[in-house]
């Protein structure tokens, strides 16, 4: 703990921009872009950077070419964790093939986002993941795991805390060695996610646990501190506050990197990351996508 507060010394932060932030871009962004994009944000000192996504490009056209960002960001990148989103067999052998050393498999705490997002129920979910999972841990490959509507799902409303809880558990049960749980459109609230994490917490170790908020009704930092509060130390965050699913109407942006480390660094927690360095990061992709990011400490740093 730091000293003023309840606080963690350090917090990791997992940067999704390249792969949620983009996925929902209207102009997809070039393979060179997206290498750039990554390489600036690990410049920056990210140690974890979610390149892209191992699904089909007829469901999500803007993570074509992911196979060609991993090698050539692998490649030029030493130590950072390079997590890809694989949902099924089919992208697991693209992802081993493209030389990934991290998945992160998804599912939802809802059955109807969950067919909306992968054409798949739940148990279906985990009946894919089971068979590429076993093999991949068998090789050394590290799992992340991310449940989906944690805090309300855009098709069935409220969902309730032991559906989570349960899907959390099959995933570390699966060998997932951290479950992101996320807040997909951007519902929840402070004392929710007290709620939701200290439920999670009862049932397997806080350290497993990372937080995944969109920032769609401007709820997302008030959740991060719930979370640490909690004992969360891992979040997940966007450049820029690019993001949303494709398939969750009405999700907007993630919780933007740079409001977050503004409020981490503010607050004494370490990081590793160079905030301005995320600024230059963000300012090099919203030029390509030409339009400006909602990243409030973006916009209020604007040259
Ligand atoms: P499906 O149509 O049921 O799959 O889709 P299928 O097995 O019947 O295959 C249909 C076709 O897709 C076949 O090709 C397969 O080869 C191909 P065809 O014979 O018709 O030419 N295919 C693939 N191609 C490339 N890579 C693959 C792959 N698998 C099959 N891996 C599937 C099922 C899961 C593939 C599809 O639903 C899909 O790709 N969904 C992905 C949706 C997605 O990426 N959503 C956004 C990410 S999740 C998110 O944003 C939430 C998160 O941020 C956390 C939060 O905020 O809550 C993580
Ligand atoms: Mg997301």
């Amino acid at each position: 703990m730091s000293p003023g507060g309840p606080w963690p010394a350090r917090v990791t932060v997992v940067e999704v921009g390249p792969r949620d932030g983009l996925q929902n871009e209207a102009r997809p962004l070039s393979v060179d872009d997206r290498v750039a994009f990554c390489q600036a944000l690990l410049a920056a000192g990210l140690a974890v950077v979610e390149v892209g996504a191992f699904v089909s490009p007829r469901w999500v056209p803007q993570m074509a070419g992911s196979s060609e960002v991993l090698q050539r960001v692998a490649a030029a990148a030493g130590g950072p964790r390079l997590p890809v989103l694989v949902p099924n067999r089919r992208g697991y052998e693209d992802a081993l093939a493209a030389g990934a050393r991290e998945l992160a498999i998804f599912t939802a705490a809802s059955e109807t986002f969950n067919r909306r997002n992968t054409n798949a129920s739940i148990d279906q979910s985990f009946e894919r993941f089971a068979a590429f999972v076993p093999e991949a841990l068998a090789r050394g490959l590290r799992l992340r795991g991310y449940v989906s509507t944690c805090f309300g799902c855009p098709y069935e409303g409220r969902v309730p805390v032991a559906r989570v809880a349960d899907v959390a558990r099959r995933l570390v049960d699966l060998g997932c060695h951290e479950v992101s749980i996320g807040d997909t459109i951007g519902v929840g609230v402070p004392s929710q996610v007290a709620d939701v994490i200290g439920t999670l917490a009862g049932e397997m170790p806080r350290e497993r646990l990372a937080v995944h908020f969109h920032d769609t009704r401007g709820t997302a930092l008030a959740n991060v501190v719930a979370a640490l509060q909690e004992g969360v130390t891992v979040v997940d965050s966007s450049a820029g506050g690019l993001g949303g699913c494709p398939y969750a109407p009405g999700a907007s942006g993630n919780l933007a990197t740079e409001d977050l480390l503004y409020m981490l660094h503010g607050m004494g927690i370490e990081t590793g990351v160079d905030l301005e360095a995320v600024v230059q990061a963000s300012r090099q992709v919203a030029a390509r996508l030409g339009r400006a990011l909602p990243s409030r400490y973006l916009q209020a740093c604007r040259p």
